[in-house]
């Protein structure tokens, strides 16, 4: 096993107390062979610590997969709080929505099934409020669409996190051809050239690979 898993291992165990209920879901997810799309536990803490740092009531998730982020998120609010999280897939929604159930998190989390994109301009034509904290982890192409759309649910101090975006050191290759590449390279070319947000990010290791994400908040 790489060093790097190693330590994910031993910060698991020693930093991170996960709720039992909440760790079955992501053991659930594993059995039941669905992709490994979730983040690891140190990276829902993260989540989670951010949430709490800026003191959110009101988070905005693209990208639900089963709701295990989501459920981190949830956790994270106060009573009276909401997360609302975006999933097209319609069997992973479903699946999300148990979970958050079985999680006891029902109370302040809304999947919307749907394609993100439709979703976000619904919310916005509806007039949502604005969003404390928008966590992007969905199709990578549309991160940039995402970016715009997230900007007009937002206000200043509003954290935004953007996802998988250093996808094994490929980020500052602007030959690969991937798709999911050339989406994050231009999530973050927006994220440099906007006038009202101040970004940074940072590359990870550990359980999920090299990777990392950006991190930037609204002026
Ligand atoms: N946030 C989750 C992981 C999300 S994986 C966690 O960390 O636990 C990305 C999810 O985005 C997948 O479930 C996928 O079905 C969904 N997705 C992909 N394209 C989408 C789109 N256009 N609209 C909405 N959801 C989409
Ligand atoms: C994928 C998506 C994610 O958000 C992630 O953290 C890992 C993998 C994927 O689409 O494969
Ligand atoms: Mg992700």
């Amino acid at each position: 096993m790489e060093k790097w898993m190693k330590n994910d291992l031993y910060i698991f165990e020693n930093l991170i107390d996960e709720d039992i209920r909440h760790r079955n879901v992501s053991e659930i997810s594993r059995k039941n062979n669905l992709p490994d799309m979730a983040v690891s536990l140190a990276q829902g803490q993260f989540l989670y610590l951010i949430a709490k740092i800026k003191n959110a009531t009101r988070i905005l998730e693209i990208g639900t997969f089963v709701g295990y982020s989501t459920i981190w998120l949830a956790k994270a609010i106060p009573d009276g709080g909401l997360v609302i999280s975006l999933e097209y897939d319609e069997s992973y929604a479903k699946m999300a929505r148990e979970n958050i159930e079985y999680a006891g998190c029902s109370d302040r989390v809304k999947v919307v099934q749907g394609e993100a994109i439709d979703s976000l301009n619904k919310l916005i034509e509806e007039r949502e409020e604005p969003f404390d904290m928008i966590f992007i982890d969905a199709d990578k192409p549309n991160y940039s669409t995402y970016l715009e759309l997230a900007l007009r649910l937002s206000k200043s101090g509003t954290v935004i996190y953007g996802d998988n975006v250093v996808r094994d050191g490929e980020l500052c290759n602007a030959e690969n051809p991937d798709e999911k590449v050339i989406g994050v390279r231009s999530f973050i070319e927006e994220l440099g050239k906007s006038k009202i947000v101040e970004s940074t990010a940072l590359q990870t290791v550990g359980i999920k690979g090299y990777d990392g994400f950006t991190l930037s908040v609204v002026k």
